[in-house]
């Protein structure tokens, strides 16, 4: 079956099983977006030249093959003015042969379109934003120009005497405008973005109106920036499903200021934690080991699990207490699950290299009573069988990725017969203690 079909089946028992949930989001199951955005590595330097040239590349690359089917244009693509009848205008310097035009020869490569506006009157680099334009602008973008994607962002917000709502409200009217569109021309509606840094919580609202919402500003190129975005979303990983993801925004997989364990944590954390994947790298530069990094396939299906929507999540956080907020030493025993079984991910966020052990036990995934294989999801290799715990040798700010499939009950005649001597108790009432 093809991921589609297999989508459409889950989606199919999805929605009968949590027709409650169903009643409140726009009913619309989706896989986290992969693919490529302009913003990081050109931010406002963008023309069609480049956009071609990144579109040839992630298809020559292999990237499409691996699932990297979207190309996103973000801001600074039109002029500063609207047309006399109201239209946003693609800049005609930096887009010769038109939006239009532009979108079909990125469909005829096999890929999907995105553009970006925003929900206030300009866009951050200030052109134009569509608010109170939003349905004329959804029609330009999907209708006239072709583009299957919109990314929201949240700059120049209109004065309170304006709007007299908050943000979801501002949302809400380029969502409505979406629907409203596809609704008229019979077509698919845009995958709605939302780019509102997680200020007004997102994570609690946005599923109503689009497939993912940011849920911090702007990722920078250091290791601080990646701590803190993983930090922060450990605290609301249980928030993402297939009807809406928490965007841990672009990838800095292969821009400076990251080392190679540092971009291989990067990439893995946000494959696991089901955001969308965008590369956000010039691709004319792009090194061998994190074109390696961004093709792990065995990472990037449990990204596209199309049984499983859920995030991973922390069930121990390492040198700090549990629950601890630290932008720099965030949860380190992160699992989840898969469709072929529980994942692990152990992140070093120490400056020298760990060894990270966990029990079974632990995870939620877990059974006790059995033992697991372990494979490893970097060395694609099967790693034996494991009974009530397992230890990585992981690098400074490296990561492992394990999956652990049940393979049985553990070995008769364990000693002690509790992996977790906390009142474990023979049927005559005996409680067996530790030592
Ligand atoms: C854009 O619009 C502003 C305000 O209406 C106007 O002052 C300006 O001259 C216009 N710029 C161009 C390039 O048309
Ligand atoms: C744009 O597409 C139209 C219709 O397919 C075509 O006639 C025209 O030559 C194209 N323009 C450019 C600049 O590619
Ligand atoms: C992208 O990489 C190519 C090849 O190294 C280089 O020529 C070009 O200047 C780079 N572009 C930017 C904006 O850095
Ligand atoms: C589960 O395993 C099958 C068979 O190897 C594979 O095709 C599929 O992509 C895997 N799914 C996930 C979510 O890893
Ligand atoms: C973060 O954790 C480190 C290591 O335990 C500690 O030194 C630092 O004070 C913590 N920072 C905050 C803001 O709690
Ligand atoms: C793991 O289990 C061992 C006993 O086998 C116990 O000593 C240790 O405290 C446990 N560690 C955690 C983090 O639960
Ligand atoms: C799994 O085995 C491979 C091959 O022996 C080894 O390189 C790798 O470090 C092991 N993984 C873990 C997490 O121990
Ligand atoms: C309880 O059961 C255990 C294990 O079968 C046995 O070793 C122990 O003697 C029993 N204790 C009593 C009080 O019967």
């Amino acid at each position: 079956m093809s991921i589609q079909s297999r989508l459409a089946t889950t989606a199919t028992i999805l929605l009968s099983v949590v027709t409650q949930v169903d009643a409140l989001n726009n009913g619309v199951a989706q896989l986290p977006v992969m693919g490529y955005n302009t913003w990081n590595a050109y931010h406002c330097d963008i023309n069609q030249n480049l956009v071609v040239t990144s579109t040839n590349l992630m298809k020559s690359l292999g990237l499409l093959d691996a699932g990297y089917n979207y190309i996103n244009i973000d801001d600074c693509y039109a002029l500063k003015n609207r047309s006399a009848a109201g239209l946003i205008v693609a800049d005609p310097v930096k887009f010769p042969m038109g939006m239009a035009n532009l979108t079909s020869y990125i469909h005829s490569l096999g890929f999907k379109a995105g553009i970006y506006s925003d929900s206030g009157w300009q866009t951050c680099a200030g052109f134009p934003g569509s608010y109170s334009n939003e349905l004329v602008d959804a029609q330009t973008f999907h209708s006239s120009w072709g583009f299957d994607l919109l990314k929201y962002d949240n700059c120049a917000v209109p004065y309170d005497s304006i709007t007299h709502e908050g943000t979801l409200g501002r949302f809400k009217r380029m969502s409505d405008a979406i629907a409203s569109v596809a609704a008229t021309t019979k077509t698919a509606p845009m995958v709605f973005s939302l780019c509102e840094w997680g200020w007004k919580q997102p994570w609690l609202w946005a599923k109503e109106l689009g497939q993912s919402w940011r849920t911090t500003g702007d990722i920078g190129q250091s290791w601080d920036s990646i701590t803190s975005i993983i930090n922060f979303n450990s605290f609301i990983a249980p928030s993402t499903d297939f009807y809406g993801r928490n965007d841990l925004d672009i990838l800095e997989v292969g821009n400076s200021g990251l080392t190679y364990d540092e971009a291989r944590s990067h990439w893995t954390a946000w494959a696991l934690l089901k955001s969308p994947l965008l590369i956000g790298t010039n691709l004319s530069a792009i090194t061998k080991e994190n074109l390696d990094i961004l093709t792990n396939r065995e990472i990037i299906a449990i990204n596209q699990d199309p049984v499983v929507g859920t995030s991973i999540t922390p069930f121990r956080w390492g040198i700090n207490p549990d629950w601890t907020s630290n932008s720099s030493f965030p949860a380190q025993y992160w699992s989840g699950q898969t469709q072929n079984g529980t994942v692990i991910m152990l992140l070093n966020t120490l400056n020298q290299e760990a060894s990270m052990s966990f029990n079974f036990t632990e995870s939620p995934w877990l059974r006790w009573g059995r033992q697991y294989s372990v494979r490893d999801l970097w060395t694609h290799t099967d790693n034996g069988t494991a009974v009530r715990s397992f230890t990585a040798q992981v690098p400074a700010h490296g990561v492992a990725a394990l999956l652990l499939k049940d393979a049985g009950d553990e070995p008769a005649g364990l000693s002690p017969p509790c992996a977790v001597y906390y009142k474990c108790t023979d049927q005559n009432g005996t409680l067996v203690t530790a030592n």
